[in-house]
């Protein structure tokens, strides 16, 4: 038995949290599957054809994340000693544990960015060849759209076509982490191709908004797909009856696109339910699935904050940022948890500094 005084906990920390609902547990049961490492598998084959499309590419190929699927790409764009270009909280940097250098050999320059995203004047400064090395020089650019560390913010299109035009001035191949691209392509109302065809490559993640358990997949020229096939067999990703897991992919294209609007939709009502609760948020900033709060300028630390929002039944999670938290909407959090977050949040931010600050 539960004890009745424990709230069960609204989880915000990440949209990686979702579990297979019934639908996709059925899609999964049901799937045609074969030996993915020999293309045997048809329901790999269908997803791979459909992300292709989806997102404006000849060919796309099925990992099973999308950190392998980012640098399979950095693979393909670089060789050892050239330069990767990255806005500098980007994943790619921040969270691949180096991959950049361990597996591409690649060396990486963070330029700093605004929301997540950087100017064309950067990437061309950046772009200059070295004078003191002479064939040491920027070969790729990776840019994250949406970016998780900015707080899941979109990349507007003309800015977007700006920085790329620049890249292909001086030659930089490009690539675009979209984990959670189709966030940025719903919030937008583009077709994702709109995007994504930009790109020489591009990554998706199926195991974000899109609620599936595990997968990602790498989108790009018939040409590149070809190599990037070889570099996932060394990466040890070349699989056997993956099907088992694309099916939930084909299933979450069928039914958890267009939905995410409804994620959006939420995130704001969580971020104005805070304001109005006296919780500073910038609402400027919710462009999507994620909301950033400052608990510094509430006078809190972050693990402190983190505890007391936990004690009141949410789960939100820490970010980069010193005094930034988040909470990331998904497939399991209805109109009535956000009603109940904002309650639970306002009791833990608002009450406690208040007692606080009584005290
Ligand atoms: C922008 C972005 N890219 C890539 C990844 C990596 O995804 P995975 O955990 O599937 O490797 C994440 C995961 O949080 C992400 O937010």
């Amino acid at each position: 038995m539960g004890n009745p005084a424990v709230k069960p906990l609204i989880d915000l920390r990440s949209d990686t949290v979702t579990q297979p609902t019934e639908g996709m547990r059925a899609a999964i049961a049901a799937a045609v599957v074969g030996d993915e490492q020999k293309r045997e598998d048809p329901t790999v084959t269908a997803l791979q054809q459909r992300v292709a499309a989806l997102l404006g590419h000849e060919s796309a190929l099925f990992v099973p994340t999308a950190t392998m699927a980012n640098q399979i790409a950095l693979k393909l764009h670089g060789r050892p000693g050239d330069v990767l270009l990255a806005e500098e909280t980007s994943h790619v940097i921040v969270y691949e544990y180096g991959g950049a250098a361990a597996h591409a050999g690649l060396i990486t320059r963070g330029l700093p960015g605004f929301a997540g995203r950087i100017a064309p004047e950067q990437v061309r400064a950046a772009s200059a060849p070295s004078t003191k090395v002479a064939d040491q020089r920027a070969t790729v650019l990776a840019l994250e759209n949406t970016h998780n560390n900015a707080g899941g913010r979109v990349w507007p299109l003309e800015e977007l076509a700006a920085v790329l035009a620049t890249a292909r001035e001086h030659g930089l191949a490009v690539h675009l982490d979209g984990a959670r691209l189709l966030n940025a392509a719903v919030a937008q109302e583009l077709p994702p191709a709109e995007i994504g065809s930009r790109f020489d490559t591009v990554t998706l993640c199926l195991s974000k908004g899109l609620g599936c358990p595990l997968g990602a997949l790498l989108a790009g020229s018939q040409e590149l797909i070809e190599r990037a096939w070889r570099e996932k067999h060394l990466f040890g990703g070349a699989m056997r009856q993956a099907g088992i897991v694309a099916a939930a992919g084909v299933y979450a294209l069928e039914h958890n696109v267009d939905r995410l609007a409804e994620d959006h939709a939420r995130a704001r009502a969580f971020a104005e339910g805070l304001v109005a609760a006296g919780v500073p948020v910038d609402l400027e900033r919710v462009e999507t699935n994620f909301v950033q709060l400052d608990v510094g300028s509430l006078g809190m630390s972050v693990p402190d904050a983190l505890a007391a929002l936990k004690a009141q039944g949410v789960g939100l999670s820490a970010t980069i940022h010193a005094h930034l938290i988040r909470a990331v909407f998904h497939l399991h959090v209805g109109d009535e948890d956000v009603e109940r977050a904002v309650e639970g949040a306002a009791a833990a931010l608002v009450g406690a500094t208040a007692s606080a600050r009584r005290a």
